[in-house]
């Protein structure tokens, strides 16, 4: 059976607010539709993911999905049914599973559940069971509803492709909020399979943070160390921590020689397990002699923020006999953190000697040595 996934992104997020529809926001450093699409591309049975977009949503759709294999995005319509129409015409398989872009995080196990449960039905939805009274309201507290038996239904739902077509063909009635309306009013089955509560939509701001907190409930705390040492060599000044501090000698290196931004640069991939500073930056490409090494650490950053890492402290330690650290420590740590989009508190600045001893007391060069400390999803 050929799966297609087709994930509807084309709403207005009216009720969300915010600068830009829901879809397009950030969780966890990544969009809402990116977390949407990832969570069903990534699972074995999905052959190929589509997305609807709507009108005029082209720029904030190419920087959601950048690199992500969806095709060209299909233009949605004025109510969510109407964008699924404009997907279902497009898309091909034996089955599709539609989804929300506003629920960003599908667990692959409902995946499982629906496409093991497609094989005996026309079609499958999760569902959750109510857990609080339920009433109609009016003024006031109308008639009670008996909860028993009921459910609440999420997306992704899955259906035989041909199936759905057809059903919304045969469909009159006012725009349907869900497939399982129009499939059921078609005279076919749908089965309930066990939905999850991090299928919960996105619909009212505070939505948000339920979902920032929930994402960080699946972060681990990761250190990561970083080591650096350059020789003294030449005039000065020398680059240390961003800034331009004045010292006779300067430091020799492909780059500026910035210890201290390689220090915390390296421990940064470190804690995400990324390697080191040398691989993304290799000495022997030419591009980056003489580097400002502030790249190297915005860098690193970047990677970090695009596998959702929260980045909650780096703390470093010059070792040098000279130049004295203590008058540009505060400018250094607000360079790093301008640099890093941290707060200062969140940069630590440490210098000592080594008592003459060693190279470094020799002076005859500068090292810097690093922890990071970050959380992130563990990858599967
Ligand atoms: N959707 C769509 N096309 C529309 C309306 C909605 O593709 N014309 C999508 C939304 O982008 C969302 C999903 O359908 O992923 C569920 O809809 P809803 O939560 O109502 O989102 P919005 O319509 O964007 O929000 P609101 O109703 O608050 O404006
Ligand atoms: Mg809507």
């Amino acid at each position: 059976m050929t799966v297609t996934a087709l994930i509807v992104a084309a709403g207005k997020g009216e009720r969300a607010g915010g600068d830009v529809p829901k879809q397009y926001r950030l969780i966890g450093g990544k969009a809402v539709l990116r977390w949407a699409v990832e969570s069903l591309i990534g699972h074995p049975a999905v052959q190929s993911t589509r997305v609807v977009i709507g009108q005029g949503q082209q720029e904030l759709a190419a920087v959601a999905l950048d690199g992500l294999d969806v095709g060209t995005p299909i233009e949605g319509g004025t109510e969510r049914s109407d964008s699924v129409r404009a997907g279902l015409a497009q898309v091909e398989g034996d089955a599709v599973l539609v989804h929300d872009a506003a629920r960003p995080f599908c667990p692959s196990a409902v995946i499982d559940r629906l496409l093991a449960s497609l094989e005996f039905h026309e079609g499958a939805a999760p569902v959750l069971p109510v857990g609080d009274t339920l009433a109609r309201v009016g003024d006031s507290l109308d008639e009670l509803v008996d909860r028993r038996g009921m459910v609440r239904v999420q997306t992704p739902q899955a259906f035989r492709l041909d199936r759905l077509r057809a059903a919304y063909d045969r469909w009159s009635g006012p725009p349907p909020t869900d497939e399982t309306t129009v499939v059921r009013a078609a005279g076919m089955k749908v089965a309930g399979v066990e939905g999850d509560p991090a299928l919960e939509k996105l619909t009212l701001p505070r939505d948000f943070e339920r979902a920032e907190q929930w994402l960080a409930g699946r972060l681990s705390p990761r250190t990561g160390m970083g080591f650096d040492v350059h020789a003294f060599a030449g005039e000065g000044p020398l680059m240390l921590g961003g800034i331009e501090v004045p010292h006779i000698r300067g430091l020799a290196g492909h780059s500026d020689a910035d210890v201290v931004l390689h220090a915390i640069t390296d421990a940064l991939l470190g804690a995400a397990g990324l390697g080191d500073i040398g691989d993304h930056f290799p000495p022997s490409d030419l591009r980056w002699k003489g580097a400002d090494s502030s790249l190297f650490l915005a860098h690193a950053i970047g990677l970090l923020r695009a596998r959702g890492a929260i980045i909650d402290h780096v703390d470093c330690t010059i070792v040098a006999e000279a130049p004295k650290i203590g008058p540009h420590r505060q400018a250094m740590r607000a360079r790093i953190a301008e640099i890093a989009g941290l707060s200062m508190d969140q940069v630590s600045i440490k210098a000592t000697t080594t008592e003459g001893l060693g190279f470094t007391g020799r002076r005859e060069g500068i090292a810097a040595q690093a922890v990071a400390s970050i959380r992130m999803e563990h990858l599967k």
